[in-house]
């Protein structure tokens, strides 16, 4: 393998070369990186309809004693629906409550994850004709351990009128499985609306789960996309994500179901939150907008405007100054500063649907006229053809089998170097290969990625998808089999894997979402020109990149080579460039991602079976004479 670091050669990487994907799948969000506990808060989850779906929260007593329905005298007027909670049992008389009170509990998503020793905010919203005395308790799943609990006690002239009221819990044990009640043993009628649990300790104290941002923030991500994939485009535009409609008190906002993966969201995960986020991963936003068009139906170009519009109000709402109509309602919600927002995508896989190209231009032209420095990503995927419109960067994205995956390393070797740079933002192996997250479709994408890296003179980002998983909520087949065709039902079919997952307390990076952690430093980084002259070359891919660490200040060499065949394979290294003593052989390390099997998998009860190890590489130098495992991933990494 020849390595090219003569000085000024090789070219630079994007500085947004490798970022992420998040996409509410999966309960990825709710029930995922949002740390609410409660599911289904304002009991919206069946629409504006009564009776609602007040799934999953279910009844403590029996219908002697507690009788649960809604109505809509909810005081939110995004959201009419409340629950009713008319007790008919009392502490005397004939209908006695049974000890520990009747009510309601949520079990939140599979199950709430209460920790001995740690603070949870219970906000409610209640309202009584009659004076209350309510229990609000975290128990463990049949109810039968209190974790922790709290009265609110008020007169009638306190709750007369809907009130909110503020709870803080701390938990005297740890459940995994644990659930919320609200129980009374007092008869009358209490209404509740939107009720939320929250956990005090949150990254950066922004509402997100701790554990699983901070495995994201590892990756060194360089911008977020989001929040879909399908999730944007909905199979019917009614159920399409509104980002108007996800900001604000999140009191007031509607919730909706998304359509495509099936299951509803309070939308506490907003466009202010996915912003947030960004921000604090040191991330770009991406933001993915609905474009007028769904899996099912279309507005057309010519009456498009309205969503222009609702896109431009987005964009103000990001980077607006608090004066500003949108700007103020960011500012309200706690961010004066503008986020730092300059790509957007139009829409989601739909090019080549009959309005996009005419509806794409006529947000084009209003984003640049509006933002002219935003950087406006096309879904047409302009690796082998030009594009018939302007664009600065087009979307590609590939689910596929291991071979064809790691063949497609030379995807862009060919493309032409003058037009619009690709957007790689949705890449996996999917399939038999893949397993739910084996070691050979990552390595397959390790190779991908060695290509993309190589070529990065044409691609300016890439991210894998999706990101998160919740164990509970895998796509099945029967249930893909309810909804309509599309490329998203394809890909349901196919559903797995995500790079990580987790469940209410517990969580674990895929194979895939180590592979991704060898190109953390990629952003950036000098790619250089390099030579792959042995045998075997159709089983090895290569890459190497030069950097300077920002926090020691070092520079490093970074070779890294994928072994796809089932033989081991010995490779001359050698540098061109560099002096004999350039290399720090003592700072030098070697990592490996290598596996017993091929369908290798991580999972909760081993989630470091296939994980890169890292050693001493005493063997640094200009030339090195290294033997690469049979299907293995290596990174050579050199002190300069
Ligand atoms: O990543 C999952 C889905 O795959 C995305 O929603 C979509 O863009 C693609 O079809």
């Amino acid at each position: 393998l020849l390595v090219n670091a003569v000085e000024g050669s090789g070219h630079r990487a994007s500085e947004t070369l490798f970022g992420l994907f998040f996409e509410e799948i999966n309960h990825a969000g709710a029930g995922g990186i949002w740390a609410e506990l409660v599911s289904n808060r304002g009991f919206e989850a069946g629409g504006h309809h009564t009776p609602s779906n007040i799934d999953p929260w279910s009844i403590i007593g029996d219908e002697s004693s507690v009788i649960l329905s809604t109505d809509s005298s909810s005081c939110f007027s995004n959201n009419k629906i409340a629950l009713k909670m008319e007790v008919l049992c009392d502490t005397t008389g004939s209908n006695i409550c049974p000890t520990g009170g009747v009510g309601t509990y949520n079990p939140g998503f599979w199950g709430m994850n209460i920790e001995q020793g740690k603070t949870y905010k219970v906000v409610l919203h209640v309202k009584s004709l009659n004076s209350v005395s309510i229990s609000v308790s975290f128990t463990s799943s049949d109810g039968s351990q209190i974790l922790a609990t709290s009265n609110i006690i008020a007169a009638a002239s306190d709750v007369l009128n809907w009130t909110k009221v503020e709870v803080m819990l701390e938990s005297q044990g740890t459940n995994h499985n644990s659930r919320l009640q609200l129980t009374t043993t007092r008869k009358g009628v209490i209404w509740f609306d939107q009720v939320s649990a929250m956990p005090m300790d949150t990254y950066k104290g922004h509402g997100f789960r701790r554990e699983l941002i901070e495995m994201i923030e590892g990756l060194k991500p360089r911008f977020l996309r989001f929040p879909g994939g399908c999730f944007v485009e909905g199979e019917w535009l009614r159920n399409a994500f509104r980002w108007k409609e996800t900001v604000g008190p999140w009191e007031e906002r509607p919730g909706h179901f998304g359509d495509v993966w099936m299951y509803w969201t309070d939308d506490g995960l907003g466009y202010y939150e996915f912003l947030q986020l960004t921000e604090d991963l040191g991330a770009l936003p991406v933001w993915v907008f609905n474009n007028g068009i769904s899996h099912n139906d279309q507005v057309a170009t010519s009456s498009v405007s309205p969503f222009v519009q609702e896109v431009l109000d987005s964009l103000e709402f990001a980077r607006g100054d608090s004066n500003s109509t949108w700007g103020s309602v960011r500012a309200a919600m706690g961010h004066p500063q503008p986020f730092d927002l300059r790509y957007v995508a139009v829409g989601n896989e739909d090019c080549g649907k009959k309005n996009y190209r005419g509806n794409y231009l006529k947000f084009y032209d209003a984003i640049k006229h509006a933002y002219p420095d935003i950087q406006i990503i096309s879904n047409c995927d302009g690796s082998s053809r030009q594009l018939d419109h302007p664009a600065d960067l087009y979307d590609f994205h590939i689910y596929t089998s291991a071979n064809n995956l790691f063949s497609m390393a030379h995807q862009f070797d060919h493309t032409s170097r003058a037009g619009p740079k690709a957007f790689v933002s949705e890449y996996a192996v999917t399939g038999n290969d893949a397993g739910t997250g084996s070691f050979l479709a990552a390595l397959a994408e390790a190779g991908f990625l060695i290509g993309l890296e190589r070529n990065s003179d044409v691609i300016g980002m890439v991210s894998y998808a999706p990101l998160f998983v919740n164990s509970n909520d895998r796509r099945s087949f029967q249930m893909a089999g309810a909804i309509s065709n599309g490329f998203c039902l394809k890909a349901l079919l196919l559903w797995n894997p995500d790079a990580i997952v987790f469940n209410s307390w517990q969580q674990y990076g895929t194979p895939s979402f180590w592979v991704q952690k060898f190109f953390a430093e990629s952003s950036g980084a000098t790619v250089l020109n390099t030579t792959l002259t042995a045998n075997s070359t159709s089983s090895l891919i290569a890459s190497a990149i030069t950097w300077q660490n920002a926090d020691d200040k070092n520079n490093y060499l970074r070779i890294k080579i994928v072994n796809f065949g089932s033989n081991s394979v010995s490779v001359k290294i050698s540098v061109d460039g560099l002096a004999s003593n350039s290399i720090d052989s003592f700072g030098s390390t070697k990592t490996i991602l290598a596996s017993v099997n091929l369908m290798d998998e991580n999972s909760f009860q081993a989630p470091n079976k296939v994980v890169p190890t890292e050693s001493l590489f005493e063997g640094a130098g200009i030339d090195m004479d290294v033997v690469l495992t049979p299907h293995s991933f290596t990174s050579f990494n050199l002190l300069r």
